[in-house]
């Protein structure tokens, strides 16, 4: 490991292949954490990984960089929709396991929610599994407080699938 605290950025377009790798290997170590699959990610192109990385009026992914190697992101985005535009959701939070409880997640989101208030946002919201033990300690440390914690329609009787909305309201 890197012994200087890893620099926080946003992503841009040269980060893609590092931000590809890295998510690979986050959906291999969690896959029920994650939205998408192995052979979802694998069929992304360049230009589409440089679309959902690259910094817009709307969504922005933060990227922890020990030396030259990318160890951390998460995103950042805005609901599309009218009623809920001054709404963020934070998504895609992974820290590889070299450089975990050294407090690199607990720096990208308050990196996201300084960005949120620079959008405008009111509140951050994100999702995360009930069984997520380690996931929803970090955001209750960092003000989340969770609103819903409703099974999956799909889901009923397998608690593994089970998520909590969990919400941080920027005064
Ligand atoms: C959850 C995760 C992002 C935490 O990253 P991290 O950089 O190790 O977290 P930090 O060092 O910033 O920890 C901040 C706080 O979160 C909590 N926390 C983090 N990891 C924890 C763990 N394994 N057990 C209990 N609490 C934990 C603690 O309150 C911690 O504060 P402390 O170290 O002062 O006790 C990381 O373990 C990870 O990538 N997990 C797999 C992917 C995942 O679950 N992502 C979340 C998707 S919703």
């Amino acid at each position: 490991m890197e012994s200087a605290s890893p620099i926080i950025r946003p992503l841009c377009a040269s980060d893609a292949a590092a931000y590809a790798s890295l998510r690979l290997c986050a959906i291999d170590e969690a896959p029920e954490t994650f939205l998408s699959t192995r052979e979802e990610e694998e069929k992304r192109t360049i230009d589409e990984i440089e679309a959902r990385i690259c910094a817009t009026a709307n969504q922005v992914v933060f990227g922890a960089f020990a030396g030259e190697t990318l160890v951390a992101v998460t995103g950042l985005r805005r609901y599309p929709l009218r009623p809920a535009q001054q709404k963020g959701f934070l998504w895609g939070l992974f820290v590889v396991h070299t450089h975990r409880r050294s407090g690199i997640a607990r720096r990208l989101i308050a990196t996201a929610v300084d960005q949120a208030r620079a959008m405008g946002l009111t509140q951050i919201a994100l999702n995360t599994g009930v069984e997520n033990v380690s996931a929803i300690a970090l955001y209750r440390s960092t003000g989340f407080e969770a609103v819903e914690d409703e099974p999956c329609e799909a889901a009923i009787d397998d608690d593994t699938d089970r998520e909590v909305e969990m919400v941080l309201r920027l005064g």
